[in-house]
């Protein structure tokens, strides 16, 4: 990996962890910042060590969201610069995290602000410390939640809490952010690396490419209609039975059936990679 200055990039046991660093601008998201990450996002997408990937902030912040001066006021004058910071910005939060080969996670840390929601929502799983601090705050400084986090807020939260937190700009923390559904757990904060840990612990023992499966569905089948839907998952199963190396459906059926050694109301199959 590049030296970055914005960012840091840690592999720990299969697990990497990308940590959004400028703590002193509450990890506000400027250009620099954002090119790092889609340079990382693109290197880790074929990372053999990475098999989970956890996004989180330094210090006290997830994000303050965009870089109100860098991002906004030092573009505006600039329409092809302007464009330029955009695209790489959708291009890392939406495109490359949301569709990251792997399972990802936001573990929410502090403050998480406007543009923050793109990538909290792209991960596919999200912790949150009951002290971090979520807002749409556009509201108060005379714009909408832009990017892609108005389309994200309705597809990840009720009707009435995207409106409401949307329209009044009013924060919450991690435990009401669980109660709506934003993330799936909110713990406190000296609790969040073990919360993490116990997460991507659990995430390991189970089959990579029936992981990335799983999750390219559930987002591809999302939009589609159901005769869509109907026709994508079936070809979507037979492409994870083909290419899956382990053979996981048939090791599951056999552990199953004929050795009896799993029950998958207890755990996962038992991964020898030896095939059934
Ligand atoms: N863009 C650019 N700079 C930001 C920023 C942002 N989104 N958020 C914080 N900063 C900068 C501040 O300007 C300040 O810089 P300075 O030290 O050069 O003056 C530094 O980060 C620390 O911020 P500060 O406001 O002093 O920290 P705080 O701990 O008192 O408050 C926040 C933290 C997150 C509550 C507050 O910074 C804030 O409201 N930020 C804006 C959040 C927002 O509306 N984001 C939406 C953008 S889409």
């Amino acid at each position: 990996m590049p030296a970055y200055e914005c960012i840091t990039v840690e592999n720990e046991s299969r697990v990497t962890t990308v940590t959004l660093n400028r703590p002193r601008k509450r990890n506000a998201m400027s250009p620099q910042l954002n090119d790092e990450m889609l340079d990382a996002l693109t290197r880790l997408s074929s990372d053999p060590e990475t098999d989970v990937l956890v996004l989180t902030g330094a210090g006290e912040s997830f994000s303050a969201g965009m870089d109100l001066k860098e991002y906004f006021r030092e573009t505006e004058d600039d329409p092809v610069l302007s464009e330029r910071t955009k695209w790489t910005m959708r291009e890392w939060s939406y495109s490359r995290l949301r569709f990251f080969p792997r399972v990802t996670i936001a573990a929410v840390n502090g403050w998480c602000f406007g543009g923050a929601f793109m990538p909290l929502i792209s991960c596919d799983l999200a912790i949150a410390a009951d002290e971090a601090r979520f807002g749409l705050s556009e509201v108060n400084w005379g714009i909408l939640p832009g990017g892609l986090v108005t389309r994200d807020i309705a597809l990840s939260l009720g009707y009435r809490d995207a409106l409401y937190y949307a329209l009044t700009g009013k924060t919450f923390g991690g435990q009401r952010a669980r109660e709506i559904g934003l993330v799936n757990e909110s713990v406190p904060r000296a609790e969040l690396d073990d919360a993490v840990r116990e997460l991507t612990t659990t995430l390991l023992a189970l089959n990579p490419y029936a992981l990335r499966a799983t999750k390219e569905a559930l987002r591809h089948s999302a939009t589609m209609d159901y005769e869509q839907a109907t026709d994508y998952l079936g070809a979507k199963a037979a492409q994870l039975a083909r290419s899956d190396p382990e053979r996981g459906r048939a090791q599951g059926l056999s552990q199953f059936l004929d050795t009896k050694e799993f029950k998958p109301g207890l755990g996962a199959y038992r991964r020898d990679g030896s095939g059934a």
